[in-house]
């Protein structure tokens, strides 16, 4: 049974089609990635996903249930959880403050509980500077603070909008063994994805999107071979 199902969503913006037609779903303990260049309308699938955003057509189910017409924050309660492709932290709040506001408004914790729930979190995510100011923060610590605040609301899916970008080798690869771990609590897990190598390493099966429309899905083996998509997006080796 899938965790999250998409069918047939469209999403305009005046004359432009980001997402045409679009059907998918996602299973607990799957990686999906969601792959294609710039523009295809990846970041726009979360934001309907998540709620971001309302479909112009079409339909969402979580569970079984039509979430479709919930807003962002209801489905965060749910259990549909993302980060944001260009992170904004709450600025005058520290680390584990900023993970807090997760657990609150995504959880509903009560203010003591959710300072426990962040403090595990942040252990799992090996974050140390817990209580710095989030503009001290390296890249990886707020990468981190941010899956943490999309952690905290204990979700059933997550989607990862590029959270590897702009990190070392050995910083990504730390990041990938958080992910995989996550797998195996059962998540389902959608990771929007430039970096080729991560795709590879974590996905069970990706969907390849170009101009809101999927050219190409299956295990990234066999899809990285594909003629369309190596047209369209990954180039000639
Ligand atoms: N809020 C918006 N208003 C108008 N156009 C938008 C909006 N959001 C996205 N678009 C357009 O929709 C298309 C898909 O954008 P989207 O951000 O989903 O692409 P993406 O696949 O995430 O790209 P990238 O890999 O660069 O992050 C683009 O043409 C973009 O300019
Ligand atoms: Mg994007």
């Amino acid at each position: 049974m899938p965790t999250l199902k998409a069918n047939n969503i469209v999403r305009r913006f005046g004359g432009l089609v980001a997402v045409n037609d679009l059907s998918f779903e996602v299973e607990k303990g799957e990686i999906l990635g969601i792959i294609g260049p710039n523009g295809a309308g990846k970041t726009t699938v979360i934001n309907l996903m998540a709620g971001t955003l309302p479909v112009n057509k079409g339909s969402i189910e979580f569970n079984n249930v039509d979430v479709t017409n919930k807003e962002a924050h209801t489905r965060n309660r749910l259990g549909i959880a993302r980060t944001f492709q260009i992170v904004r932290p709450l600025e005058n709040f520290s680390a584990i403050e900023n993970i807090m506001v997760g657990a609150l408004f995504g959880k509903g914790d009560k203010l003591s509980e959710a300072r426990s729930t962040a403090r595990e979190i942040c252990d799992f995510l090996n974050l140390e500077n817990v209580n710095k100011s989030v503009d001290e923060l390296t890249v990886l610590e707020l990468k981190k603070v941010e899956l943490g605040r999309a952690l905290a609301s204990e979700p059933d899916v997550l989607f990862l909008d590029e959270i590897m970008a702009g990190l070392t080798s050995e910083e990504t690869w730390e990041l990938m063994d958080i992910v995989k771990e996550l797998q195996e609590r059962n998540v389902a897990i959608c990771v929007v994805e430039h970096i080729m190598k991560v795709v590879k390493e974590l996905t069970n099966r990706v969907i390849v999107l170009n101009k809101g429309e999927i050219i190409a899905q299956g295990p990234y083996s066999k899809v990285s071979e594909n003629k369309e998509v190596i047209a369209a997006y990954l180039g000639e080796e």
